[in-house]
């Protein structure tokens, strides 16, 4: 079974000092970066794009894990490719051919990954659970940070751990949206493998590592899988 990462999100840190924030993240003990793109269609709001990422890139040797929330995510692929992504996810509700997006992104050497909404159904995905490296759960609707986990959430993350578990596959479960101290062992619990968290980090209690390394006790003896999570 994978081990449990945690993906810190900087959408909500201070980008005033975005490289201290990062170091921050490294020094709590980060597994990745997630990096969270809009592009004002697919989402309301707009964040960043590759040249944000290239200095991200340069700011830290975590591997760096991008959420596109845009339409066409496929034009951009080059773009974050070649500003140092290492994971590549799009949503599959932009995505019509996404089996080919992600052997696109293969054939560039990057691990290639695909999000379902939370209206969206675990279907939607299904002919692709072979293909994809990882696979985003949102547990809220995307477009901002801070926002409060959907608890009907947990049954979804924990009939996909089953379906992959039917199928022998063992892509990532990313948990993404609302991941906070009380909640973080049930994601885990509920199947998920990836932990991204951004306000629980970055506008949390102390210190963006101290609040990691909490999130990361909160997590000893979880199991991946290990209970409905609810
Ligand atoms: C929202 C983003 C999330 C967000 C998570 O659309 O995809 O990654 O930054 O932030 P929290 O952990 O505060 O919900
Ligand atoms: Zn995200």
């Amino acid at each position: 079974m994978a081990m449990i990462k945690l993906a810190p999100s900087i959408l909500t840190a201070d980008f005033g000092r975005i490289a201290e924030q990062i170091k921050a993240a490294e020094a709590g003990g980060a597994d990745h970066l997630h990096l969270d793109v809009m592009d004002g269609h697919f989402v309301p709001p707009i964040t960043f794009g590759p040249l944000v990422v290239e200095a991200v890139r340069r700011a830290t040797k975590l591997p760096l894990d991008i959420h596109l929330m845009i339409e066409q995510p496929e034009r951009q692929f080059e773009a974050f490719a070649e500003a140092g992504a290492d994971i590549i996810n799009m949503h599959i509700e932009a995505a019509p051919h996404a089996d080919r997006l992600l052997r696109r992104l293969h054939v560039m050497h990057k691990r290639a990954g695909v999000c379902l909404n939370p209206g969206t159904p675990l279907s939607a995905i299904e002919e692709v659970l072979g293909v994809a490296d990882q696979i985003i759960v949102m547990m809220i609707n995307p477009g901002w940070g801070g926002q409060k986990l959907l608890p009907a959430m947990f049954d979804k993350v924990g009939r996909l751990r089953a379906m992959l578990d039917e199928r022998g596959v063992s892509p990532d479960i990313e948990i993404d949206g609302g991941v906070k101290l009380n909640n973080a062992a049930a994601c885990v619990a509920a199947g998920g493998s990836v932990l991204v968290c951004g306000s629980s980090v970055y506008n949390g209690d102390a210190s963006p590592q101290a609040n990691l390394r909490a999130l990361r006790e909160a997590l000893a003896g979880a199991k991946i899988g290990e209970g409905t999570g609810v």
